[in-house]
């Protein structure tokens, strides 16, 4: 298990554009290894590559609430979108703020998995919203910028 630094804003690699996988290499298989543990270990939703400084078009989704169950996409394109849902937001490279931001309420995706097989996959909810959210990291776009109102300091739980 190896896990990565993830890039916090300001640091100018998160504006940038990531660009597509061409093949599945071992340096790739690495990165997707120690990027899902480093998404688990940060207990988050999502993580694009530029999170921990790598410009390639690979992100990773994993919603389920119960237990870890993550996907992998690579060079992930939405070809659909439908509805809207109004939610707070967070990631892991703005720590402790939240937004609120507008999303699709379902997303059709297509993506390569890491046998470079095309896949498609739709779902909505928190899916959609994280699939828009890592979909935006690939172009260089944080949610900071499409919140409504406030960025807010996130409340900590109480035990
Ligand atoms: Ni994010």
């Amino acid at each position: 298990m190896a896990l990565r630094e993830i890039r916090t804003m300001g640091d100018p690699i998160l504006e940038k554009k990531s660009k597509p996988v061409t093949a599945i290499t071992e340096r790739i298989r690495e990165l997707i290894d120690d990027m899902v543990d480093t998404l688990v270990e940060a207990d988050g939703v999502g993580l694009a590559a530029v999170q921990v400084g790598v410009l390639k078009r690979i992100i990773i989704i994993d919603v389920d609430e119960d237990e870890s169950n993550p996907i992998v996409m690579i060079n992930p394109v939405i070809k659909e979108t439908s509805g809207e849902q109004d939610g707070y937001e967070g990631c892991l490279s703005v720590p402790g703020k939240t937004g609120m931001v507008t999303r699709p309420d379902h997303v059709v995706v297509e993506f390569m998995n890491e046998d470079m097989e095309p896949v498609t996959m739709e779902g909505d909810g928190i899916f959609a919203r994280c699939v828009c959210h890592e979909c935006d990291h690939l172009e260089g776009e944080l949610y900071v910028d499409k919140v409504e109102g406030e960025l807010r300091d996130v409340e900590k739980e109480e035990d």
